[in-house]
């Protein structure tokens, strides 16, 4: 296991549509072993989508469960392979940040509840139904899956986006 360096804006990687993990073998669990070290060493960090490490793949990892805003409602460590949102409802506008972005926060709005269908690590296809700051955390971390960062999500770059001071 280790970390792997993150690409950040405007890596032309960042902006791939990643296609689906076809296989879970040793290479994808390596990948995913990293990610979650990758996730942990980010200061504040709850969530890393394959892409931001250069590997355009359908595959994330959140964890909002050591975070304030998402302490009392979350699934712990989420393994998320070729995930998919089947429905959602609900919008909220929320700060996001991106270890990809790190100089900036933005505010976006998004579905407040999701139910998610994606397959596991252990190859086992599961549904989670995810609500309020993991909704959210999650549904960042699937756009990158799309190419998409909150940049592009923001609904103004003069009223929604904020420069970081430190990041925390
Ligand atoms: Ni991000």
């Amino acid at each position: 296991m280790s970390i792997r360096p993150i690409l950040r804006y405007p890596h032309p990687l960042l902006k791939k549509i990643c296609r689906p993990v076809e296989r879970i073998d040793s290479e994808i669990l390596t990948l995913i072993a990293d990610l979650i070290d990758t996730m942990r060493e980010g200061p504040g960090s709850v969530g890393v989508a394959a892409s931001q490490v250069g590997v355009t793949l359908r595959l994330c990892v959140v964890d909002v469960s050591q975070s304030k805003l998402g302490k009392e409602c979350n699934h712990g460590l989420l393994v998320l392979i070729n995930p998919e949102v089947l429905s959602s409802e609900g919008a909220a506008t929320m700060r996001e940040g991106c270890m990809s972005v790190p100089d900036y926060t933005g505010d976006v709005e998004r579905p407040t509840k999701i139910l998610l269908r994606y397959t596991d690590e252990k190859d086992t296809l599961r549904h989670v139904t995810a609500e309020g700051f993991e909704a959210v955390a999650i549904q960042h971390e699937m756009d990158h899956l799309d190419g998409l960062l909150f940049l592009d999500r923001i609904s103004s770059l003069k009223s929604g986006l904020f420069r970081r001071k430190s990041y925390r």
